[in-house]
This record gives C-alpha cells, sequence and structure tokens, in this order.
C-alpha cells in the first residue's frame, strides 16, 4: 500500500473511534435493563400494615434477694422509685451503712417508710449484705 493509502486509513480509523466515543455520550439516558437494576432504590421498610405497633413487655429482670425475714418488707418499701438491684449491685456494706442508706432514702428522698418497717429493712440488709453475711 501506498503512503496516501495509510493515511486515509489512519484519519478514517479516529474518525470512527471519535463516532464511537460521541455515540458513548448520546447514550446517555439510555439505560440497559441490568443498568437500571443497578439504578434502582431499596425498596422503603413496612413495618405495619395498620400503623398499630406492638413493642411488647418492658423487661423487669428483677434480682434474687437473699431469702429471709424482711425480704418482703424491702421489697415493698424500696421497689416504688428503682430497683430492688440497687441493693444487689453494691458491694457488700457493714450493717452502719446500710442503716444510713435507709435513713438517706427516707429523710433526704422522701421515701415513706414507717418506723419499724425501715428497722426490719435494715436489720434484714445486715442479716444477708454485709461482708461478713453477704453470699453473693
Ligand atoms: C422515694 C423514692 C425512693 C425510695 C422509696 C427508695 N429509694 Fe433508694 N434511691 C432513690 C434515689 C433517687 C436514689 C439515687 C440517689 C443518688 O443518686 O444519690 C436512690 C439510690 C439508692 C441506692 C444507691 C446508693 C445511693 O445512695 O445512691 C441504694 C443502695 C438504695 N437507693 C437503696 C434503697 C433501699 C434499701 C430502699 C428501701 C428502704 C430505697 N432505696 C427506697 C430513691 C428512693
Amino acid at each position: 500500500m501506498s503512503r496516501n493509502k495509510w493515511q486515509v486509513l489512519t484519519i478514517l480509523s479516529l474518525i470512527f473511534l471519535a463516532a464511537l466515543g460521541l455515540r458513548a455520550d448520546f447514550r446517555a439516558g439510555f439505560y440497559a435493563p441490568v443498568e437500571q437494576g443497578a439504578m434502582r432504590q431499596m425498596q422503603p421498610e413496612v413495618s405495619s400494615t395498620d400503623a398499630n405497633y406492638g413493642a411488647g413487655q418492658f423487661p423487669q429482670l428483677e434480682p434474687e434477694l437473699a431469702a429471709g425475714d424482711g425480704k418482703e418488707t424491702l421489697e415493698r418499701n424500696c421497689s416504688l422509685c428503682h430497683s430492688p438491684r440497687y441493693v444487689t449491685m453494691q458491694p457488700p456494706l457493714p450493717a452502719e451503712t446500710w442503716a444510713a442508706e435507709v435513713d438517706k432514702m427516707r429523710k433526704v428522698l422522701g421515701a415513706a417508710i414507717p418506723e419499724d418497717e425501715a428497722k426490719k429493712i435494715v436489720d434484714y440488709l445486715s442479716a444477708h449484705y454485709t461482708p461478713e453475711t453477704r453470699k453473693r
């Protein structure tokens, strides 16, 4: 082939490639089915069809207090504002500290616990939640 023919062939190839590029640009707006799938948004989650939601029961995992005289008195009086877990999550405390704690609940924080029941609770705590008496 002559040199001229090569030049013409090269120019024609370049024009062909440029046309391919242009075509690719003009393809904007047309998406093959596969690309459409890739563009799709997620389905909105439907959690309920009737707008009624159930939250179930609030879990109340109360600690098992040590069995003994005064347990029921403590549970009845000391569960009004917080869980009796506040007792079991303390480290073993001396009896005087428990007495002061029950005193604080009554006089500072307003727990309406009669004198005799308060004494019963302190006795119970001293019998089960001091360094000497606490089992677990
Ligand atoms: C009137 C509501 C109320 C009652 C009833 C109540 N408490 Fe409390 N208790 C609180 C509050 C409020 C706190 C948190 C106080 C704080 O952060 O200083 C607390 C905290 C505690 C704590 C954690 C230590 C502390 O001092 O913060 C323990 C232990 C405790 N209470 C034991 C008891 C016991 C035992 C009883 C029953 C004799 C009882 N509570 C009854 C309101 C109450």
